[in-house]
């Protein structure tokens, strides 16, 4: 089986695009999205479209989509994050707002063999930025495998048989892992739409499951393209340059 897992679409359609005309070429079974399917960028509609077309074997929601539908009332965003979610909230449409409403929170059990969620297994909207948090994390649930997303930084947390963790970062090359056994793992594909590790192309990760292969990859897309509809929508400009440079 071979699964195409990503997350932070955060309403960039041309990201969502790019990835899926790549999919298109490669044999995929089964797509998995682990949340914020809008916020940031000018296209909630679209992108929500698309996801429902695509028809994903889970998505579990995220922070900003619960904010978009006033699950949360977003007292934690910052401005710019919050003007998004309130931009958002006005223009999506009513069949769209009610899909986003009605996600799953994570954690979901995936084929009975592996987790995923939006921010960690125990809270969806906890970030899982260090070895100690992705410790935290190892404890609260049993499967070797687990996807997260919410940071937008890809990146894998290894848990060794003896306990220890290790943390496998993204290299310009990419990431390809094979799944040991007694180890188990945390596995960040990085965020479609707007990704923050100084790198500004889209990111996503594909698991074949017989083969026990992880691989996270990067793609360019039209980043610029992104950027006009931003600004053309009036949403905060820093949402348009952010993007260009990956923070
Ligand atoms: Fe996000």
């Amino acid at each position: 089986m071979k699964y195409l897992v990503f997350s932070d679409i955060h309403s960039n359609v041309e990201a969502l695009q790019v990835l899926l005309r790549w999919a298109k070429r490669k044999k995929i079974d089964k797509y998995i999205v682990l949340g914020d399917l809008v916020g940031y960028a000018a296209s909630p509609n679209q992108v929500i479209d698309r996801i429902k077309r695509l028809r994903p074997i889970e998505v579990v929601r995220g922070n900003h989509d619960k904010v978009a539908t006033e699950i949360e009332d977003g007292n934690d965003f910052n401005s710019a994050a919050l003007q998004a979610a309130q931009w958002t909230r006005e223009r999506l449409s009513q069949v769209n707002s009610a899909y986003l409403k009605a996600l799953p929170q994570g954690p979901r059990l995936v084929d009975d063999q592996f987790l995923i969620c939006h921010g960690s297994p125990f809270d969806e909207d906890a970030y899982m930025f260090s070895d100690y948090d992705a410790l935290l994390a190892f404890s609260s649930f049993k499967e070797d495998l687990c996807f997260f997303g919410h940071t937008h930084v890809p990146r894998i947390y290894v848990q060794l048989p003896d306990g220890r963790i290790e943390m496998i970062g993204f290299h310009e090359n990419g990431l390809k892992i094979e799944l040991k056994a007694g180890c188990r793992y945390l596995v960040n594909p990085g965020s479609l739409g707007q990704p923050r590790d100084r790198e500004p192309r889209l990111s996503f990760a594909t698991y074949e499951s017989e083969k026990r292969i992880i691989t996270i990859q990067r793609r360019n897309y039209l980043l610029r393209r992104t950027q006009e509809k931003i600004l053309k929508a009036n949403l905060p400009p820093i949402l348009a340059s952010r993007l260009a440079i990956g923070i």
